[in-house]
């Protein structure tokens, strides 16, 4: 079965069961300065699972694209993917444990679905603690549907709970569901989870019946809801035999795109396998952040700088399998190839995303041969002073500021008779390590849309905002990404050149002046074939046939979006634009305050 058949026989089977088919949302995270990045299915849908009534009913399935950096400094990884696509199915108060995990159970093994042999089925739950008892419930399920206890694992936290660790948010007990891939038991405690691929994991079905809270406790929630997330990669792997998703339909064409640059086989050895790994998973990933609606480019900060380590990676693992600059493009090629019938953004994107990745590969090789000088000036001054160790201090800004990497630090020495302090560059790498984490770790585990008031009037303001400018520079204006805190929203747009002073004092003035007004903020469901028909922005590629939340600011804007907003715009206070500047090519970016 490949991936195109899987994510159709999936949504089919929850229609069948009720649900109502959703779009995905984009892979940058809208209006939630928790999250760097979309990371499981769940993400879009945090405001429903904690009461917000959904347009489209309590039953719903989709397939998501996921972006999963973990730790920043640890991208690179070639056993898990950066890029995934999740399909999911939710409750939001609806059915609960026993619906869940009998149609995950059908779906997997019945033969008019995926046909799973179920001797090869083993299931982890929650073994319980202190504050939540141990899920019993889902063991009596799956017993009942004929699992057999010895393939039961009940485990602690850190296996089987989803939720947003160490923050606060919607979370729960999970039940995962392994494929035993047949290999050895690598020890005696080998079990689903073991990370030496005898398991593999290919769906999770998360009950979110708890609120994390700040004082640490989990608090039921009014309504129990079921969210369950099957990886596409991992489920083809398995129903077509394979051991790793590199040798899916997904990554096959793009392994002998790198095949035939390089003169090398995936299969040579370890090292050359690992390169291949990094780069197919790499690129990919990066053609659907840059392709993304709301795609972004490479920089220095959040998203932009996740992206840019992703394409420096691959450069670095490009150079080892002598490949040359531009060998993202052919991979990239191929990855819109294959994607467009599901993901029509990337070919909509092609242009600009094919001129993003090479130009940040030939900055990295300006950056690499600026630290190559730089290393060679190092080298000739401990040479000239008899010493033979470059301090850790220095392979560190070598590596941070030129993006220099510790290897290539060590060949260049290596050839001149030199060491690296190690240790040194590992204590200078951990410092900065605690800082950068902040932000990756932050992506990782996803997170509540901050719903406080003074965040709702940000976000109100920022529709006046968005169709103020669009008054008055043009229709031209489209949103490009928004991310509202508590006190201040930030605000993305495509415009050619910089404001003039003048407009932007009539944008403040146009969005002060419907303030005053204070106009009523109403939200009406409708399809978005109709919210379209009648005006409403949409940035929200969806189908026409789709239910979707319309907010209206009086009768001043009208726009697609989930909420939730202030109730007049009286409330909002004083607006004022704190900044207006560039933020790549075309777009601009402005901040701005209520005062
Ligand atoms: N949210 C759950 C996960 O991503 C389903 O595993």
């Amino acid at each position: 079965m490949r991936a195109d058949e899987l994510r159709e026989m999936y949504l089919k089977f929850f229609e069948s069961k009720n649900h109502v088919r959703i779009s995905g949302s984009s892979v940058i995270p809208q209006n939630d300065p928790t999250v760097l990045f979309t990371t499981a299915g769940m993400h879009p849908l945090v405001p429903y699972l904690l009461g917000e009534e959904h347009p489209s009913g309590k039953r719903l399935c989709n397939c998501q694209k996921c972006i999963r950096t973990g730790d920043i400094d640890e991208v690179g990884d070639s056993t898990h993917l950066t890029f995934f696509e999740m399909l999911g199915n939710w409750s939001l108060g609806d059915y609960f444990k026993e619906e869940a995990i009998a149609w995950s159970h059908e779906f997997l093994t019945s033969s008019e679905y995926l046909g799973f042999d179920e001797s090869k089925l083993s299931v982890t739950v929650f073994e319980g603690n202190e504050s939540v008892p141990r899920d019993d419930e889902s063991i009596a399920i799956w017993k009942k549907l004929g699992i057999p206890e010895e393939r039961i694992y009940a485990l602690p936290m850190k296996d089987n709970w989803w939720g947003p660790a160490g923050e606060t948010g919607p979370c729960g007990p999970d039940t995962e569901m392994f494929i035993d891939t047949g290999k050895d038991l690598c020890g005696e405690d080998c079990r689903p989870g073991c990370s030496c691929g005898k398991y593999f994991e290919i769906w999770n079905d998360v009950f979110i019946q708890y609120e994390k809270t700040k004082a640490g406790e989990y608090v039921k929630l009014a309504q129990h809801n079921v969210d369950t997330g099957m990886g596409v990669e991992r489920t083809i792997a398995m129903l077509q035999g394979k051991s790793t998703v590199f040798e899916t339909e997904l990554f096959t064409p793009i392994i002998a795109i790198i095949e035939k640059m390089s003169g090398k086989k995936i299969d040579d050895n370890e090292e050359v396998g690992h390169a291949f790994r990094v780069i197919a998973d790499h690129i990919r990933s990066s053609v659907f952040i840059i392709g993304d609606s709301q795609g972004i480019v490479p920089g220095n900060l959040g998203q932009g700088y996740v992206l840019r380590r992703l394409i420096r990676l691959s450069v670095r693992y490009a150079k080892k399998l002598n490949l040359d600059i531009g060998f993202s493009k052919p991979i990239a090629e191929c990855v819109i190839d294959n994607y467009s019938h599901v993901y029509s953004e990337l070919q909509d994107n092609r242009e600009k995303i094919l001129a993003e990745l090479v130009r940040e590969e030939e900055k990295f090789e300006k950056t690499l041969n600026k630290g190559t000088a730089e290393l060679e000036k190092v080298v000739d001054n401990l040479k000239k002073h008899g010493q033979t160790m470059v301090s850790g201090r220095v392979a560190f800004r070598l590596y941070d500021t030129c993006g220099f990497p510790l290897e290539f630090t060590e060949e260049i020495c290596a050839e001149q008779g030199l060491t690296v302090d190690k240790a040194g560059f590992e204590k200078a790498f951990k410092k900065h390590r605690e800082v950068s984490k902040q932000g990756a770790d932050k992506a990782f585990k996803g997170g509540l849309a901050d719903d406080s008031d003074a965040t709702k009037r940000l976000h109100t303001a920022t529709h006046i905002m968005h169709k103020s400018l669009r008054n008055i520079l043009g229709e031209h204006v489209q949103q490009k990404g928004s991310n509202i805190t508590a006190s201040r929203l930030r605000f993305d747009f495509s415009h050619h050149a910089r404001m003039t002073e003048e407009e932007r004092k009539q944008v403040e003035d146009m969005v002060n002046d419907v303030i005053q007004k204070d106009l009523p903020v109403a939200m009406e469901v409708m399809t978005l074939e109709e919210a379209k028909s009648r005006g409403a922005m949409a940035l929200f590629a969806g189908k026409y046939e789709e239910q979707v939340k319309v907010y209206s600011i009086g009768d001043f804007s009208m726009e697609v979006c989930g909420g939730p907003h202030a109730d007049r715009t009286g409330e909002l206070g004083h607006f004022r634009i704190k900044k207006e500047e560039s933020s790549s090519a075309g777009v601009r970016r402005i901040k701005a305050v209520l005062e």
